[in-house]
């Protein structure tokens, strides 16, 4: 019987990817705190573990699960920054992810904040439910006619663009592997990042976080911006230095933010902590402007993103065990 222990599961997952791995004859152990150093010790008797995106596989976590004798480390998210995968690599263990799942889900999300940021939907619906029928400080702009300015042009950027400029938006993009064909058939421009950021009333960021893209929106790119800029981070968190995006607030240089996703969202999103007292200061002070929108990292929460992901990553779990190649284009 070949056996996954499942970490950092909600209802959701246990909904969408006990049936598929049902179907593949894999059974799955459901734990519904993360994988992470603490919790590694608890890893036993199973082929392999399934992570999400705030499981903490560092080389700690890693040589626990050699200890228990994990081969398979999979990863129902497409986003790899949570795993050392060098210690993966050394110490021989498999590391998966599902790279390509609805594309739509992501985007429609980015573009959903976007809407809700612009025309305060939040707010009025807050308003109301008082029976506060006012309108004053709901003022937001056409998009059509605007700017948007897409960071990172892979599958969630491409889908993002051509929502946007659907609205009628100009669209400018930035990547270091710009894909000029599908950018000349949309009539899409490629320019850099500064000259985005000073030129984009609506700035979207789709990179994946990694060295390189650790903190693009800095103090000194926010000192660039168009002033007034919206900002919206459906990406990963720590894209974004939090604390120069507060300070670009403070000072109206930008004009609102949209994040699905937080550089310290690790133990605190997809987690209700309304009956706790919040430590994270700065999460705090970014829930005091009424400029900013944050939702806790639902962009992928679609019916579609988590069939796709329940289908691949159950077929990977069958796969391995059988001793067959992976999915093309799964493994790390
Ligand atoms: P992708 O790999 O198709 O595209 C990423 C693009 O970013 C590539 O074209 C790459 O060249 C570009 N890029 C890399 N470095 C860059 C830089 N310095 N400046 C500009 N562009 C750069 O990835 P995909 O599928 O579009 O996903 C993007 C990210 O979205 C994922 O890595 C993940 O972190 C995040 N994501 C968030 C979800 C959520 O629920 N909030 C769900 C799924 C993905």
């Amino acid at each position: 019987m070949t056996t996954f222990a499942v970490f950092d599961s909600k209802p959701y997952d246990r909904a969408s990817l006990g049936p598929a791995a049902e179907s593949k004859g894999v059974t799955l152990k459901f734990y519904e705190f993360r994988l992470e150093p603490e919790t590694v010790a608890l890893v036993h008797d199973v082929d392999g573990v399934c992570v999400f995106v705030n499981d903490r596989i560092d080389a700690r976590v890693v040589a626990g699960l050699r200890e228990a004798g994990v081969g398979l480390l999979a990863l129902r998210c497409a986003g790899f920054n949570n795993v050392d995968l060098d210690a993966c690599h050394e110490a021989g263990l498999t590391v998966c992810r599902v790279p390509a799942y609805s594309p739509y889900a992501v985007a429609e999300h980015a573009v959903a904040l976007l809407m809700a940021l612009n025309r305060k939907v939040a707010k009025a619906h807050n308003r109301v439910h008082e029976l506060n029928f006012s309108l004053n400080g709901l003022v937001g702009f056409d998009l059509n006619g605007r700017t948007a300015g897409i960071v990172g042009t892979g599958r969630i950027g491409q889908v993002t663009a051509e929502i946007l400029s659907g609205f009628g938006m100009t669209i400018l993009l930035t990547d270091p592997y710009p894909n000029q064909e599908w950018a000349d058939e949309h009539g899409f421009r490629y320019v850099d990042l500064d000259e985005l950021a000073a030129n984009s009333d609506v700035m979207s960021l789709h990179t994946p976080l990694t060295p390189e893209t650790l903190h693009i929106v800095d103090g000194d790119l926010l000192k660039k911006v168009k002033r007034g800029i919206y900002i919206i981070n459906v990406s990963r968190g720590a894209l974004v230095d939090t604390k120069a995006l507060i300070k670009a607030l403070k000072k109206g240089r930008v004009g609102g933010v949209a994040l699905d996703v937080y550089e310290e969202e690790e133990g605190v999103f997809f987690e209700d902590h309304s009956d706790h007292i919040l430590h994270d200061d700065t999460l705090a002070r970014l829930l005091t402007f009424h400029n900013v929108v944050i939702t806790a990292h639902q962009a992928f929460l679609t019916e579609e993103a988590l069939t796709d992901i329940a289908d691949v990553t159950s077929e990977n779990m069958r796969r391995f065990a059988a001793g067959e190649e992976l999915l093309d284009g799964t493994v790390l």
